[in-house]
C-alpha cells in the first residue's frame, strides 16, 4: 500500500526550497496553480491567516518553516536574536486559533531552539527540525491510511460509498491527508463506489479542494451540498462518513470543520459508521473536553457576500468555522499510533502513551 500511494502522490502544497517557504495558493484552486512564496515569519503568519495554506498539519508545518524564516532575520541582526525571536513566534501563534497542530509545532521549534548551543548552526538545526515536522507528517499520513482501510475492509468488506466533508488531503497536511489519505487507499483497494462530497460553506474547501484532488486521481466523486448529507445517507447506500480534525480533546470530542457535528448525529441516526483521522499532533491532552477548544469566527462577508455580490441585506451574519463533534458520536480516531474505538478520557491517554507504529 505505501509504495502503491507514494506512486499516486500528485499533489504537494507546502514546498521549501531556496531558503523560502513556496505554498500553493489554496484560495485559487482549481483554476489557478499559483506559488505564494514567503521569505518571511510574518509573510508566513499572513499566508495562515488568509488561508494561502489551511488545514491542521499543514498550517503546523508551513509554522515550523516561518520559525525558520524568522530565525535567519534575527540572527543576521546579531546579539539577543533568540529573545527576538519570540515576537515572530507570536505573529506565528496569532494565525489561527483552532487547529492546535501550529501551536504543537510551534512548542517543538522552541524545544529544539532552548537546546541549541553556543558554537551550533542554529539556522541549519531549525531548518532540520522543521524538515522533521514536514516528513513525519508524511509518515504518519501512510500509517493512518493503512490503519484505515483495514478498518474500512474489516466492517464492510466490498464497495463503499464514503461522504468526506472539507479537505484532508494534500493541500491540508504534508503528504496524501489524513481522511483522503485513507479514502485514497481506499480506492487503491477497490473498496470505493463513490466519494460524496460536501461542498463545505463558505470557503468550499469540499468543492475547490477535495473534488479536484479526488477527480485528479480518477476516483468517482459526486459534489453535493452540505444540507444534503442527510438525505443521501438515506438514499445513497453511504456507508462512512471520514472526516479529519483540527483538535481532539482528551475525552476524545472532536474539532473539526462547521458542519461536521450535524454529520455526526446524521451518520448516528442512519447507522452509518463515523471515522476521524488525524496525526497525534492533532490531540490536545491539556484540554479535558471539547468546551474547551477555542472556534474560530471569520468575517460575516463570507456569508454577506458571494463572489464580492451582496446576497443578504440589513443583517448581520454569525461564521464560526469550526464545530466540536462530541466523543459518543464517533466510532473511530485514526492516529499514526493506533485507533481509539468509540473514544473515552481513559482510552485517549492509553493511545497518547504508545509509540508510532512505523
Ligand atoms: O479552515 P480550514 O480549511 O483550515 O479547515 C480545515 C479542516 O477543518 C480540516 O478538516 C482539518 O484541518 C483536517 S486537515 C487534515
Amino acid at each position: 500500500m505505501r509504495e502503491q500511494l507514494l506512486a499516486a502522490e500528485k499533489v504537494q502544497a507546502i514546498d521549501w526550497r531556496d531558503g523560502a517557504l513556496h505554498l500553493l495558493d489554496q484560495r485559487v484552486l482549481p483554476f489557478e496553480e499559483i506559488w505564494h512564496v514567503c521569505h518571511s515569519a510574518a509573510a508566513v503568519a499572513e499566508a495562515i491567516r488568509l488561508m494561502v495554506v489551511r488545514g491542521a498539519p499543514a498550517i503546523g508545518i508551513s509554522a515550523a518553516y516561518g520559525v525558520v524564516l524568522g530565525a535567519r532575520a534575527r540572527v543576521a541582526e546579531g546579539d539577543g536574536w533568540r529573545a527576538a525571536l519570540e515576537a515572530d513566534f507570536q505573529l506565528l501563534a496569532d494565525s489561527r486559533p483552532t487547529a492546535v497542530n501550529l501551536f504543537w509545532a510551534l512548542d517543538r521549534m522552541r524545544e529544539r531552539l532552548v537546546r541549541i548551543k553556543e558554537g551550533d548552526d542554529p539556522l541549519a538545526l531549525l531548518e532540520a527540525e522543521a524538515r522533521g515536522i514536514h516528513q513525519s507528517d508524511r509518515e504518519a499520513n501512510l500509517t493512518m491510511a493503512q490503519i484505515g482501510v483495514d478498518l474500512i475492509r474489516k466492517h464492510q468488506g466490498s464497495q463503499q460509498n464514503l461522504l468526506t466533508h472539507c479537505n484532508a488531503g494534500a493541500l491540508a497536511t504534508g503528504g496524501f491527508g489524513t481522511a483522503l489519505g485513507v479514502i485514497r487507499a481506499a480506492y487503491l483497494e477497490g473498496l470505493v463506489e463513490r466519494v460524496y462530497v460536501d461542498e463545505t460553506r463558505p470557503w468550499l474547501q469540499g468543492s475547490r479542494l477535495t473534488a479536484w484532488e479526488l477527480a485528479g486521481e480518477g476516483v468517482p466523486v459526486s459534489l453535493n451540498v452540505d444540507s444534503a448529507a442527510a438525505h443521501l445517507m438515506k438514499t445513497r447506500g453511504i456507508t462512512w462518513v471520514i472526516v479529519g480534525a483540527d483538535r481532539i480533546a482528551a475525552n476524545g470530542d472532536v474539532a473539526n470543520k462547521i458542519g461536521t457535528y450535524q454529520l455526526a448525529v446524521n451518520a448516528m441516526h442512519h447507522g452509518v459508521r463515523f471515522m476521524v483521522v488525524a496525526p497525534s499532533s492533532t490531540i490536545d491532552m491539556a484540554l479535558e473536553s471539547g468546551d474547551d477548544i477555542p472556534i474560530e469566527e471569520r468575517d460575516a462577508s463570507e456569508l454577506l457576500e458571494l463572489n464580492g455580490q451582496r446576497v443578504a441585506a440589513g443583517v448581520d451574519a454569525l461564521n464560526p468555522v469550526f464545530d466540536v463533534t462530541p466523543a459518543d458520536l464517533i466510532d473511530f480516531i485514526v492516529t499514526e499510533k493506533g485507533v481509539v474505538e468509540r473514544p473515552d478520557a481513559a482510552k485517549m491517554t492509553r493511545l497518547m502513551c504508545r509509540k508510532r507504529l512505523h
